[in-house]
């Protein structure tokens, strides 16, 4: 699916030219995953809707024996991630739908979704983006979902950054000119993962704008 020009330009505007508050979580984010991956030791690691490649850029250096991949489904998104990853060779970025990602069961050590990806997506999908990661995860793997706090002064504050403006917004949904995105307490992001298959489940925080949760496939 393609978002519409204006939608990319005012993503990458979010990402290149972050308020103080994003950079921070960008920093803690790129920090907390690189620490899990070296905890771990996961070697094959998936990003769902990588986006421009922005996390994928930040870590895949540091492990650079170990193999990254993104898929998006937008094919700007996709040839900007492929731009801005060209100099990491163990980097691979896909076109294609994470509903459907064709990778093989069991082939992943570690699948992660950030900057609400979760959101972006109607709620009545969650469960296939759940049962995607679960498929593709080997026994043990570990799947990660990172989204927006509840904070919605600030949600305000970062729209209106990068020139998106809100019709509504509530603990639920932020309706804008591009689209509703959507938000989830710690406590459903959670419960979707237990019922998915997931166990060990910890909730983390990402900076000041964002929070996790990680679970590890039974
Ligand atoms: C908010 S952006 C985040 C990009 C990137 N993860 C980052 O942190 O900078 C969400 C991305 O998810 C992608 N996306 C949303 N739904 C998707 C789907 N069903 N399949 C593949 N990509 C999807 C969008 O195209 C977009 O690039």
């Amino acid at each position: 699916m393609e978002t519409d020009k204006e939608y990319f330009k005012e993503y990458l505007r979010a990402i290149d030219n972050p308020l103080p508050e994003m950079e921070g979580t960008f920093k803690q984010e790129g920090e907390f995953i690189t620490k899990l991956i070296k905890s771990s030791g996961a070697k094959k690691i998936v990003e769902f809707g990588c986006g421009a490649g922005r996390t994928l850029q930040n870590i895949a250096g540091n492990y650079p024996k170990n193999t990254f991949y993104g898929i998006d489904y937008d094919s700007k998104m996709v040839l900007e991630a492929l731009r801005r990853t060209a100099n990491l060779p163990n980097v691979n970025i896909k076109y294609g739908d994470i509903a459907d990602t064709k990778f093989p069961n069991g082939f992943m050590d570690m699948c992660f979704s950030t900057y609400n990806l979760v959101g972006d997506i109607p709620p009545r999908n969650l469960s296939d983006l759940m049962e995607e990661k679960r498929r593709i995860l080997k026994q043990g793997g570990i799947a990660l979902a990172i989204t927006w706090k509840k904070d919605l002064g600030f949600l305000r504050k970062y729209y209106e950054s990068i020139g998106i403006s809100i019709s509504k917004i509530n603990n639920n949904v932020t309706e804008t000119s591009h689209g509703s995105f959507y938000r989830f307490s710690p406590d459903k992001l959670e419960k979707f993962f237990l019922s998915h298959g997931f166990i060990s489940i910890e909730r983390f925080d990402v900076g000041p704008a964002w929070y996790g949760v990680q679970g590890i496939k039974l």
